[in-house]
């Protein structure tokens, strides 16, 4: 297949970012998939209300098919026809926090397919917080069903060149439009039952629902590591976000880590081995190796949530095949990085 890459500029959808934007919604109407770029990550964009779309999109990323898929709407009103019901906690964080990265679980109707929720009774449904994909939704009919633009394992997408090296020759369209704001997928919140439940943390934290609902709890197995309980929203169970090459993740004080880091990186470095370190702009340029990566200001949560994907793509264009990284502070959006960066590493920390 032919993949149309098209290029549009979000701050001005001008009359033929607004022809592209109509063609795309028509590909998704008539059943194919189109990648698009979203506030958070790129998605792979398919009819939610049509189960061969959603097959397709399964197909496509290598998706295993048991791994629900998010709905995107682009108004409230939308949500009549696929949920029974509208929890009056859904439309408090809807008017706090969408459109945004926030995904609400609900109890869907018989309009959304099986192959959309993974045989689930239940869907999840965000409205995105990005002018292309909302014009995009639209365009479409309404409901988009979307997972990340990647292949199912790796790092999410956050520029539309990694759309096009996952999904080129897959899908019939790609819109790219430049690199996204976030760069880590929304939060999940399910609310199907008395208790909200954050069942994938992102950049909206438990602190700002607590705010809005007065409670939330985190599901347990997204913190804790050594959990053998099964995490509720199925796709954290599957090793996620991985570079090609192996990464580690080390935990201790400063000094301590670049030393480690250093010595490890020397011993691979003589066994053949291309090696890659995440640092930060403070100890950047006390790493020896052959590829080191700063994620911006420790302080600056935001930047290293934008930054950490990109970084694991990178290394995998430079062939590395040896990573180590810096640990960050788990508080605030830093819950979502930790989340990420651990599921990268497949949970390979060393604590000095
Ligand atoms: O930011 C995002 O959410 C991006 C952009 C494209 O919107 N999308 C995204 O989709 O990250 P995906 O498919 O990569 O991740 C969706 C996650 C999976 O872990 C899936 O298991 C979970 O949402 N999920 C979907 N529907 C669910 C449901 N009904 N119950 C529990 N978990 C669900
Ligand atoms: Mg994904």
């Amino acid at each position: 297949m032919n993949t149309e890459l098209v290029v549009i500029d979000e701050k001005n959808i001008d009359d033929a970012a607004k022809a592209s934007i109509d063609k795309a919604g028509n590909i998704i109407k008539s059943g194919g998939l189109v990648a698009f770029p979203t506030e958070t990550v790129y998605g792979l964009g398919g009819d939610a209300l049509n189960k061969h779309s959603s097959e397709k999109i399964y197909a496509a990323k290598g998706r295993p098919s048991d791994n629900p898929l998010i709905v995107h709407v682009s108004d409230m009103d939308a949500l009549t026809k696929i949920v029974k019901e509208v929890p009056e906690a859904a439309k408090k964080l809807a008017d706090a926090f969408w459109p945004g990265p926030l995904t609400m679980i609900m109890n869907k109707t018989d309009a959304v397919p099986y192959e959309t929720t993974g045989g689930l009774d239940t869907v999840a449904i965000r409205m995105p917080n990005n002018k292309i994909a909302l014009e995009l939704i639209k365009a479409s009919g309404g409901y988009i069903a979307a997972p990340s633009a990647n292949t199912s394992g790796r790092p999410s997408p956050t520029v539309a060149r990694y759309c096009v090296e996952d999904l080129s020759g897959k899908i019939e369209m790609i819109i790219d439009g430049g690199q996204v704001g976030i760069g880590l997928e929304s939060t999940i919140v399910d609310l199907t039952s008395d208790e909200p439940m954050i069942l994938r943390p992102g950049y909206i934290t438990a602190d700002m629902i607590k705010e809005v609902l007065g409670k939330v709890s985190i599901d347990k197995t997204i913190i804790d590591s050594t959990s053998t309980l099964k995490p509720k929203a199925p796709g954290m169970k599957y090793k996620h976000y991985a570079p090609k090459g192996e990464l580690t993740i080390v935990q201790g004080p400063m000094e301590e880590v670049i030393k480690y880091i250093n010595d490890k990186a020397a011993c691979a470095k003589k066994s053949g081995k291309r090696v890659g370190v995440i640092g930060t702009d403070a100890t950047k340029d006390k790493y020896v190796a052959d590829i080191v990566k700063s994620l911006g200001d420790r302080e600056d949560e935001n930047t290293i949530a934008h930054e950490l994907f990109k970084a694991l793509r990178e290394f995998d264009d430079d062939k590395v095949d040896i990573m180590f990284s810096e640990s960050f502070d788990d508080n605030g959006i830093g819950q979502a990085i930790m989340n990420r960066l651990l599921k990268a590493a497949g949970h390979n920390v060393i604590v000095l």
